[in-house]
């Protein structure tokens, strides 16, 4: 599968990561989760005592990210996801980001997961797929992973956090959350990761128009 890219996008906790990482492993492709650049791009304008919103703090902080950064455990959490949603509606800030994620791709192919992937970052990807689920459904999701990681949050916390990332991220001029026009949309409320896994396949396999 060298060279193939495989564009995974949809809204928060739609399980776009869990059905990226695993296409990306049964094909043997790199991986990437752009989110990360997103998340310690914000993680930096925080630590610095910054606005996220500032376009020339936040372009700063985007083009002195290193691969630390992009390690760092404290990406997640209520302040960290909006932090990242906010730096990422900065047109500057996607630009910075953009030929490092289109470099990851072109080298040996890849499967990248985010927002934008099938309409910006790589709007020729033979095979794009909009992955999604209902609003509650992935606020259960969230909700559940939190409360795994031993962090408590109330269920409609969570749901309203969703909410309005997803509403900034759809409503932004500069490549907004959005299924391209040829991609494949998977709703996957009724699905666990399984046969999300299994649809995704068949979807991949039809849209090469061969066996993989
Ligand atoms: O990357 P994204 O935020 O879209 O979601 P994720 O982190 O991959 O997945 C969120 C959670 O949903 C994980 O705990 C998965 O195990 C679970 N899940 C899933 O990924 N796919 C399903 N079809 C059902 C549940
Ligand atoms: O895992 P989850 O879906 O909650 O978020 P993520 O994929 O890590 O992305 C965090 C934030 O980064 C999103 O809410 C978007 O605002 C932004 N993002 C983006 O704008 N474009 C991408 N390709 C990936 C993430």
């Amino acid at each position: 599968m060298t060279g193939l890219v495989i564009a995974v996008d949809g809204p928060a906790a739609a399980g776009k990561g869990t059905l990226a990482r695993r296409l990306a492993t049964e094909l043997g492709l790199p991986y990437l989760d752009t989110g990360l650049l997103y998340r310690a791009t914000g993680r930096r304008v925080l630590d610095a005592a910054g606005d996220p919103r500032d376009p020339a703090v936040a372009a700063a902080a985007a083009r002195a990210l290193t691969p630390a950064d992009l390690a760092r455990s404290d990406l997640r959490g209520p302040a960290a996801d909006m932090a990242a949603s906010a730096v990422a509606a900065i047109p500057a800030v996607r630009a910075a980001l953009l030929d490092w994620q289109r470099d990851f791709g072109r080298r040996h192919g890849a499967v990248l997961d985010g927002r934008d992937i099938g309409t910006v970052v790589f709007p020729e990807a033979p095979v794009k797929l909009f992955v999604t689920a209902s609003p509650a459904e992935r606020a259960r999701r969230r909700w559940l992973e939190l409360q795994a990681k031993g962090t408590a949050a109330e269920l409609s916390v969570v749901a309203a956090e969703l909410a309005a990332r997803d509403a900034q991220d759809r409503q932004r001029a500069t490549a907004p959350l959005k299924p391209a026009a040829d991609a494949a949309v998977l709703d996957t409320t009724e699905l666990d990761a399984e046969a999300a896994y299994a649809t995704a396949l068949a979807l991949v396999r039809q849209r090469l128009g061969r066996p993989l």
